[in-house]
This record gives structure tokens, sequence and C-alpha cells, in this order.
């Protein structure tokens, strides 16, 4: 019996994959230098557990609405008032069971089959599957490593034809780590106005940013916002990525839409996440500052190591927790591409990276630097031992 035409053309997250293969081994006693995360080591504060514990004990254990609790989405608009300059009702916020879940949402509500989603490359994997379980296409804008990767509006346009239905964006982005300035935020939100596109921005790193500022798209005026969905969450901010909360923001006629297809589909997040996000919103941000501080010293160390295990070169990324260091002129001598480089690395030098072909990015592989400074020495000196094997 033949099973779904569409799902069957689903592949599993290659980076889920790879993560689990690594710590296969790990829990095998292999000693794994893992640098495929894609969360961050630090724990969830205490303050934001402690209010998901009051959750329990006082029995808030049933259903809420399916769009997220009033008061969450509430803490939500504010949020959005406060720190990106956008103004939204509550009623405009759907609360989901993560990120990952909130875009899927977006995309079932804009996309037909047939209609086209721009995706600058490399991309985070799941837009591509997203948008094709739409029967939608994916059509892809490259970046180039010598503007760090940064979506230039002037590469975009040239892909946009009378079936694109949306542009996605994702700054700062996973695996690159590009942020796009306000200027060439400006330019392309011009294009979409000017084309009656939808932008989808996911802006679920906005918190580690580096170098320069976050930007929200749909807050660079008021023809831009009525086109752009912003996408958000708990996950990277708060070290949450377990509780799956993740929400949207947009016109009301697609939130509407959104709020619908959930009711029938998950139906509201898990109501203790909600609790406990809720938290996180009205306290402190002090986690967030100190995570970023510690990123930014990882970051620092990292790229200056990369940059001596010649021939690797690594760009410095101004976001997110990933580099994307260049790993083409180590594809030689049976290694043709960076999977296989990737699995020559975890077989002999025991050190987990994501090759960059499962992000669109050939010649490169994805490093998180969402572990310890001791993790990061100990890795670069095994891929530096690796390559003096290798030359
Ligand atoms: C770019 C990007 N967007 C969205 C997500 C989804 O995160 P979550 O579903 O945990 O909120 C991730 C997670 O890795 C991501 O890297």
């Amino acid at each position: 019996m033949s099973l779904s035409k569409k799902l069957s053309e689903i592949a599993a997250s290659p980076t889920l994959a790879l993560n689990s293969k690594a710590k296969d081994l790990s829990a095998k006693g292999v000693d794994v230098v893992n640098f495929t995360a894609g969360e961050p080591d630090f724990d969830t504060p205490d303050f934001i557990k402690e209010a998901a514990m009051e959750a329990i004990r006082s029995g808030f254990t049933k259903y809420t609405a399916a769009p997220g609790m009033p008061e969450l989405r509430e803490a939500i608009a504010k949020k959005l008032r406060h720190e990106n300059g956008l103004d939204y009702p509550g009623s405009q916020i759907v609360v989901s069971c993560g990120g990952k879940h909130s875009l899927y949402n977006v995309f079932q509500a804009l996309c037909n089959p047939g209609d086209e989603v721009i995706v600058p490359t490399p991309f985070w994997v799941s837009y591509s599957e997203q948008v094709k379980l739409c029967s939608s296409k994916p059509v892809f804008v490259g970046t180039r490593e010598e503007n760090g990767f940064r979506l230039l509006a002037e590469d975009l346009e040239k892909r946009v034809s009378s079936k694109t239905k949306a542009i996605l964006l994702n700054s700062p982005c996973n695996p690159t780590g590009a942020v796009i300035d306000r200027k060439e935020l400006k330019k392309i939100a011009s294009i979409a106005v000017e084309n009656g596109i939808y932008v989808v921005s996911d802006e679920i790193y906005e918190y580690l940013v580096y170098e320069g500022e976050h930007v929200s798209i749909a807050s660079l005026g008021d023809e831009i916002r009525e086109r752009t969905i912003t996408v958000n969450g708990a996950s990277k901010a708060y070290s949450m990525t377990g509780w799956r909360i993740g929400w949207a923001a947009g016109p009301a006629d697609v939130m509407k839409m959104i709020g619908n297809f959930q009711s029938h589909t998950t139906s509201n997040p898990a109501s203790i996440s909600q609790k406990a996000y809720l938290a996180a919103l009205n306290g402190p941000r002090d986690s967030i500052h100190r995570m970023r501080d510690e990123f930014r010293k990882r970051r620092d160390l990292i790229v200056t190591r990369l940059n001596e295990a010649r021939p690797i070169s690594c760009i410095k990324p101004h976001g997110s927790f990933y580099v994307f260091p260049n790993v083409s002129a180590c594809l030689t001598g049976g290694i043709r591409d960076s999977m296989s480089f990737s699995r020559k690395l975890l077989e002999e030098a025991r050190v987990a990276v994501v090759p960059g072909s499962a992000f669109g990015g050939e010649g490169h592989v994805r490093i998180s630097y969402a572990c310890s400074k001791e993790t990061i020495e100990k890795g670069i000196d095994r891929i530096v031992d690796f390559l003096k094997k290798r030359s």
C-alpha cells in the first residue's frame, strides 16, 4: 500500500541525525567532541523553572486557549513594543509548540501549491522542507562568504517571480551567524512591498548579536509591517529548547487563520511551559546578557583557533552561536565533499560537526560553540591533528 507522496519526499533533519550519532557514540563510552548542538548549553534560569513548578502545584495543568493564554500573548505584545518597536494586540500573536511549529503554521497559512518562497542560502534545514509540505517551492538565493554571508537585496530581487509568495529571512542566521543590517533590510522591505510579497522573519537568535544591532524588519514602516510575520520563541533566548514554546506575530487575517489551524492540530502548547515563558518575559533579562557575553568570548576563541587550523579559514560571524568555516581546501585525498569531511572527522578525530551541504553551503561545515571553552580547545586541537596527519 502506498504511503503519502508528500511525506515521502521529506528527509529527516540532518542536524538532528548527526547530533544523535555523536550522542550514540558518547553513550557507548567514546570520547566525542560534539560541535553539532543547536541549543545553548546553559541551564534554564531557576526563576523560570520555579514558575513551571508553581503551575503544576496549583493545578494549572489543563487546556488553555488554543492560540495561547491571553496573559502570555499580552506579555509577548509588550516585549515586541519595548524591544522591537512593533505594536500588535495580543490577538495578533499565536503561541505554538516551538519556533519550528510556528514557522510550519505560517507557511501553511501563506502558501498554495505552486507558490515560491525565497530562501537565502546557506539556510536552516527545516525551511525548505516546510515549504515543500505546502506543495510550494523553495527558491534559493545565494549569499557570499566575502560579504559575511549577508543577504543582499540586489541578489534577492533577481529571484522574485510572479509566483513568489514570501521571502524568508533569518537574522541572525543559523548556520552562518550573519546579521542583516538596517540599510539592507530597508531595501528588502521595499522589494517585498513593491511586489506584494510576504516576509517571514525568523528572529529566534535576536539576542545573540555581537556586532551591530538586531532590527525587526516589520518595524521599518506600516507597509512592511502589514506583510511581515515575525517568528520567535523561548528556545534560544532563555535556554528553553525542551519546553517547546514559539510564537508568531503578524497581520490579523494571517494570525486568525493560524489560530484556527492550530485549534485543529496541536491545540495549545503545554500550559506549564506557557507559565514558565510568561515568567521569563516578565522577569529580568540578565541571564540573556550573561549568555551573550559568554558566547561572544567563545566566538572570538573559536574563530582565532580555527584560523590557525590551516587550510581551514573562518570569517567572524556577527551573531548566533555557530561558525561556518570554509573547509574546501581540505577536500583532497579521498575526501570529496563536506559530508565525507565530517564523516572522516568523526571517525578519525572523534569530532562531530555538521556538513555544510545540509544547509546548501557545500565546502563548509557548521560548528556550534554552545559548549565550554575547554571543549572548544580540545575539539580544535583534534581538528589540527587530523589535518596534520592528512597533509
Ligand atoms: C533558525 C532557527 N529557527 C527556528 C528554530 C526552532 O527552534 P525551536 O523550535 O526550538 O523554537 C531553530 C532551532 O534550531 C533555528 O535554528
